[in-house]
């Protein structure tokens, strides 16, 4: 070893500050490549930054300077140099190189190229695209979303509870369960870990999950995806107004974090940050009749007991600075489980949360009914069966306590936050109606 290779430390480019002037070496892949006869400039990225390696003809052997020339994007390799500060390049840095080793040198014709690809072309080559710079900011972005959500549970006493995946009945209506054959019977995949949480809280009193759940979603659109990541929260002695102040509390915070951790993020993005800004308690909250009637004034022609559709939620919430609650809902098209509401027991006391900007539902939630004979008959109106809610009439049996929850839809929230227009580049391998690969 020489002596100048022995002062070379090993780094990654999200330190590179505390190495300037110094001999580094930097191990990662090469995303772009420039090169003019007697210099070549290498743009390397190592999955933690990004930084122009520039190699001078004669700073290296003939036989490497030539190698590069020819080096293939993708290609993985260490770059060995010095570091210097140069306001000039995009990332503030630049390597002086003096070394280079190929690890692996990429096939000819890496697919994702500068031009424009088709939206099916990119996600049978996610594997590929999530190295994009736009991917991994997004990435980057759903990992603190969920840091966010584990912050805020835990500042707010929340126990993590891990629901299960099979389950033996439908938590959301029936028309999208996965079928299991495997229990000696029919099972499904869970679409919702929440009446897992609503036993827990007799133990825990606070609690949360935040887990993949499933539902065979009949149609392509894009908010909806067949696996998908949502966290369930559930508290004892939480009426249907706490309930939804923990979630104005709880989306705000997700939202500040994000704006003060993730700027980078945001502006590859290119997401416009001024409506994320206004992101602040109290949400405006408005019932479901006051809905349909302004939906009506705004054209559409959504009928009163109609559930809102997509569309419709997208007008609301392009009126709003603001998420907006949507409350007290029609019994009949709402799950079994929530109250009914003490004035009229046609609607129920839960709510959806739009969020602005025209993105629609990203949470639902209610105070839960807790009375054994109610719930029981809200079962057999939805005709399901009885024997298989059997150990959650239980919970209304020993020791009952009003008690509220909500589920909140990671890629949803992750698409608005990113402002995204489809969730399907949220989650890093999407699966949809029509998508199973890779
Ligand atoms: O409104 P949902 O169906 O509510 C529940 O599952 C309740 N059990 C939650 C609770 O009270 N604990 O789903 C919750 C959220 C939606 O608001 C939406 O953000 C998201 O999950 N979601 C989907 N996200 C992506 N693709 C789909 N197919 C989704 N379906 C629901
Ligand atoms: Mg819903």
């Amino acid at each position: 070893m020489t002596d100048s290779k022995k002062k070379t430390s090993s780094i990654t480019l999200n330190k590179v500050n505390e190495f300037i002037d110094k001999q580094v070496e930097i191990s990662g892949w090469l995303y772009n490549k420039r090169s003019s006869g007697k210099i070549i400039f290498l743009q390397v990225r190592d999955g933690t930054g990004f930084i122009q390696a520039t190699v001078i003809k004669g700073n290296v052997s003939d036989d490497l300077f030539n190698q590069l020339e020819h080096l293939t994007l993708e290609s993985s390799l260490t770059v060995i140099g010095k570091l210097k500060k140069d306001d000039r390049s995009p990332t503030g840095f630049e390597l002086e190189v003096f070394d280079v080793q190929i690890i692996s040198k990429a096939d000819d014709g890496y697919p994702i190229g500068k031009k424009k690809h088709g939206v099916d072309f990119l996600l049978d080559h996610r594997h590929l695209w999530l190295r994009s710079k736009r991917q991994r900011a997004i990435q980057l972005i759903r990992d603190e979303v969920i840091r966010a959500v584990y912050d805020f549970y835990k500042q707010q006493d929340f126990v993590k509870i891990d629901t299960p995946i099979f389950t033996p009945n439908a938590c959301e209506g029936t028309t999208t369960l996965f079928e299991v054959d495997y229990f000696g019977g029919k099972s499904y995949l869970s679409q919702s870990g929440q009446l897992y949480l609503e036993a827990a809280i007799f133990s825990l009193r606070r609690v949360f999950d935040f887990a993949p759940v499933f539902r065979a979603e009949k149609s392509k659109t894009r908010r909806h995806l067949v696996e998908f990541w949502m966290t369930n929260a559930e508290a004892a002695f939480v009426n249907h107004e706490d309930n939804l102040k923990i979630q104005e509390e709880m989306i705000s915070f997700i939202v500040a974090k994000v704006l003060s951790n993730k700027q980078e993020e945001l502006r590859v993005l290119k997401r416009d940050i001024r409506p994320l800004e206004k992101i602040k308690p109290p949400f405006p909250r408005m019932t479901y009749k006051q809905a349909v009637l302004k939906l009506q004034k705004m054209n559409s022609n959504i009928k009163d007991g109609d559930d809102l559709g997509a569309p419709d939620e997208a007008k609301l919430s392009m009126e709003s600075d603001k998420p907006l609650f949507i409350q007290f809902y029609p019994a009949k098209i709402k799950a079994f489980y929530m109250k009914r509401h003490p004035q009229d027991k046609e609607y129920v006391l839960g709510a959806d949360l739009l969020a602005p900007e025209g993105y629609g539902e990203i949470i639902g939630g209610s105070e839960r009914e807790t009375d054994w004979k109610t719930l029981k008959q809200s079962l057999e109106d939805h005709n399901l069966f009885l024997k298989d809610f059997s150990w959650y009439l239980d919970l209304r049996r020993f020791g009952s306590v009003p008690h509220s929850g909500f589920g909140l839809g990671l890629e949803r929230i992750i698409a608005w936050i990113c402002g995204l227009k489809h969730v399907r580049e949220t989650i890093p391998f999407p699966r949809m109606i029509y998508r199973n690969y890779p």
